[in-house]
């Protein structure tokens, strides 16, 4: 009874806090549309048939007149019936692949779990049609002509990020790009598909020596144990996503502008930029080649000026 009148309490503030949220951005931010959405993502460069992988923060864009679903609306504009969206819908417990591990009853399942990557995922996992993988930590929804190949295979894919994840399949599709809507060169999950496909041969150890085995649920209701190998803590604190790397996120955005692979512009109130996931992996793989990865320190960076060869 208690726990039920908590449970509600924090719903309620829940709410209360979403709705002041956006009627501050409503008063302070530029408001923009459906239609100036798209019309701003093919001035930026995405196009028909397009498969997007999209990192987003929806409050970056100004106000956007009908929420999260417009942009999800706009985005489908953009690439119109033969493309295809690709969104982070994880679910992690604890907050670290770590945490989630330590977890023993947990037990993915699409139909209760939801997700901690935002309104734009939010929003596309609540809309029609679309498709979701199995997989205890990180989950995508898609949305589109690949969408069923992208998510089918993940709860059997041997690592996260690896051969069978929407990641691999992903870099295999025509026209797929990364587009990142008002976010940096930071939270980018691509970057994890690099360290799979090379295992041991990535310069930086970056996972710890355990596999540990994660229960899911699918919607027949059919139990899976699906492998989730943790990053090591150390080295993931030096990680482009912290806080404390502003080096590497800038090394990182000069270095793929320097390259060519980035192209920048502005969506909505937003600066967002794609880069093609082919261009991406294998300018990755040349990085890693001269010890450049997600993880460098300052000496490695000095070590290869931006744009060498
Ligand atoms: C963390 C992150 C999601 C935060 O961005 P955000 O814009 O604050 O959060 P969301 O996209 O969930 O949008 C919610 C915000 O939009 C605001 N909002 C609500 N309605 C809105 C509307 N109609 N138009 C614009 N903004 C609106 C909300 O008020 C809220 O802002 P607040 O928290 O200041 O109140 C973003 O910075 C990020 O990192 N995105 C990438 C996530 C990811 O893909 N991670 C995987 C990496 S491995």
């Amino acid at each position: 009874m208690l726990e039920q009148a908590r449970r509600a309490a924090r719903a309620a503030l829940g709410a209360w806090r979403r709705a002041a949220g956006a009627r501050h951005v409503r008063h302070n931010a530029p408001h923009v549309t459906r239609a100036g959405l798209a019309a701003d993502l093919a001035r930026l460069g995405i196009a028909p048939g397009d498969t997007l992988f999209v990192h987003s923060s929806l409050k970056s864009l100004g106000y956007v007149e009908g929420g999260a679903l417009a942009v999800i609306a706009a985005l489908q504009d953009a690439v119109g019936p033969q493309g295809t969206l690709l969104l982070p819908a994880y679910y992690l417990p604890g907050g670290t692949l770590r945490a989630a591990c330590a977890m023993p009853d947990y037990v993915f399942d699409p139909r209760r779990h939801g997700t901690h990557m935002g309104r734009l995922p939010e929003a596309l996992l609540a809309s029609a049609g679309v498709r979701r993988s199995l997989h205890p930590t990180h989950s995508v929804c898609a949305w589109g002509r690949h969408a069923a190949d992208l998510t089918e295979a993940h709860h059997r894919a041997p690592s996260i990020f690896g051969m069978g994840s929407p990641w691999q399949r992903f870099i295999g599709c025509e026209q797929a790009k990364v587009l990142g809507l008002g976010i940096s060169m930071g939270p980018v999950t691509f970057y994890h598909a690099l360290e799979d496909a090379m295992g041991d041969a990535f310069p930086v150890p970056v996972w710890e020596d355990r596999t540990a085995l994660l229960a899911c649920r699918d919607h027949a209701g059919r139990r899976w144990e699906v492998p989730v190998r943790p990053f090591d803590q150390a080295v993931a604190r030096r990680r482009i996503d912290h806080p404390g790397r502003g080096d590497l996120r800038d090394y990182f955005h000069r270095e793929f502008d320097a390259a060519g692979l980035r192209v920048n512009g502005q969506v909505g109130d937003a600066a967002a930029w794609w880069i093609p996931a082919q261009g991406f992996y294998d300018h990755l793989r040349q990085l890693a080649s001269n010890n450049v990865t997600i993880y460098a320190s300052a000496a490695q960076l000095a070590a290869r000026p931006i744009g060498q060869a």
